[in-house]
């Protein structure tokens, strides 16, 4: 199996390129299918969720082409099939967007209902009722989740939690209904701004997307377009605390730094300078990371997607910081491994107590889940020694080429799939 081998202690420095942002690229991919025409998608990161979602919209009978490395053509008009399997579903849970997007164009979807994964039990009852308000019926039998309606039609729905997904599922299937819906307590991740920037792009009529009520006139039928993804945040804010956990000096290039501003704030807390411009941020670390307290929320909030990486960073900046997280309640199964490395980090329920300490050393550790995985690759960059870190098919869920990038760098990582080339890197790196 592939793992990675780092050697820590050498300051990231230069310029890295951040790509399309993977969690919009899997909203946008779904919702691609809901015309006959052809949809080309530029800026869509080669990683393996996207993968398999690509692999997901083929096996349902749609056309998909990719142009070059990061664009995609998808055709949807020689779908002959509305069940995804749960061959697809147990690998990306984002397969589900698919209930939507089949519903809202041939009123019916069958997926296999996905479980939980390894950061919480994640249910879809936000999603389920968002479907019934629209006059769709769901069952729920033998493993699979089935929607059907005779016609949508557009209602007022309040959604009890924040949910990105919901609020994805709930936008691609209401702008096909008939009449006006209204979501309410919405997300406003800026990816659900992308998600309806590219469905209005296809003819759809959405508006408010990015504040917490959306709102919605149905179309009878949206048609191809050209569309580019917006750049991925949290791969942004890991090289972000990756510069500061290595005392480094890294421009973060291709973002929008509005997306980036909670994870800027809380890195000045630490002592870091942050540097915006038009499309890039620039983060000089300092020899004394300086604790502080984290909260994750909703967006604008501080994302659940980089606690793990965060609270890293923390373990190894001076005195004591208290992280909570409120979305998901199994979020902290990284903190046994960094412990390995010599880490202080109590957890009780959803806080973990953090105790600075002034070094890590390298152990051999193993990815928990994708950014979870992330952040060990952080913590194994800023300690003494080798690491080595297995499970790294969750990383490659979410980072396209991170050792590439990280050695860009300067970072001293690579893959490896047998001892033999753990000796060499060894060897190499003397
Ligand atoms: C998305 C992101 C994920 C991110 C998360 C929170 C994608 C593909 N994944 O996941 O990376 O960590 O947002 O920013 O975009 N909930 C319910 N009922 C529901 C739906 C959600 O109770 O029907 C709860 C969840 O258990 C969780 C909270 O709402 O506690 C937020 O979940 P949600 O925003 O739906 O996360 P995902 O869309 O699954």
């Amino acid at each position: 199996m592939e793992q990675y081998v780092v050697k820590g202690g050498t300051p990231l420095k230069g310029e890295v390129s951040i790509g399309g942002a993977k969690n919009a690229a899997l909203g946008i991919l779904a919702a691609a299918i809901m015309t006959d025409e052809t949809v080309t998608i530029e800026n869509v990161p080669n990683v393996r969720d996207t993968k398999v979602l690509l692999q997901a919209i083929e096996g349902i009978g749609a056309k998909v082409k990719r142009v070059y490395n990061n664009s995609v053509q998808i055709n949807g008009g020689s779908i002959c099939d509305i069940n995804v399997d749960y061959e697809y579903i147990k690998k990306i849970r984002a397969s589900y967007y698919l209930l939507g997007a089949l519903l809202g164009k041939y009123k019916e979807s069958q997926v296999a209902l996905p479980g939980g994964c390894n950061i919480g039990s994640r249910p879809i009852d936000q999603h389920i009722k968002g479907f019934k308000a629209l006059g769709a019926e769901v069952d729920i039998s033998y493993g699979m989740i089935h929607t059907k309606a005779d016609k949508l039609v557009g209602s007022h729905i309040y959604f009890d939690v924040v949910s990105v997904g919901a609020t994805i599922n709930l936008m691609m299937a209401a702008c096909m209904a008939e009449g006006n819906t209204i979501l309410e307590n919405a997300a406003k991740e800026p990816h659900i701004v992308d998600v309806a920037n590219f469905l209005n792009a296809m003819g759809a009529n959405i508006k408010g997307a990015g504040t917490d009520v959306i709102r919605i006139k149905g179309v009878s039928r949206l048609h191809g377009c050209t569309y580019s993804i917006i750049p991925d945040q949290i791969e942004a804010g890991t090289f972000m605390f990756a510069a500061a956990a290595t005392h480094g000096d890294v421009i973060v290039k291709d973002v929008i730094p509005k997306h980036l501003e909670s994870i800027s704030a809380k890195l000045i807390e630490m002592g870091c300078t942050v540097i915006e411009g038009d499309d890039c941020v620039r983060v000089i670390g300092t020899d004394e990371l300086k604790c502080t307290n984290v909260k994750t929320l909703p967006y604008p909030g501080f994302p659940t997607d980089m606690q793990p990486q965060i609270s890293v960073v923390l373990a190894m900046s001076e005195g004591s910081s208290i992280v909570t997280e409120s979305i998901f309640e199994n979020r902290f199964k990284y903190v046994d491994e960094i412990s390995r490395m010599g880490a202080n980090v109590k957890v009780e329920g959803n806080t973990a107590y953090i105790e600075g300490v002034s070094r890590f050393t390298g152990a051999q550790l193993s990815a928990p889940d994708l950014r979870a995985g992330a952040a060990l690759v952080i913590a194994a960059l800023a300690a003494d020694g080798i690491s080595q870190i297995e499970d790294i098919e969750y990383i490659q869920r979410g980072y396209e080429d991170f050792e590439g990038k990280i050695r860009g760098l300067g970072g001293i990582i690579e893959k490896v799939d047998s001892d033999r080339e753990i000796q060499k890197f060894k060897l190499k790196i003397g």
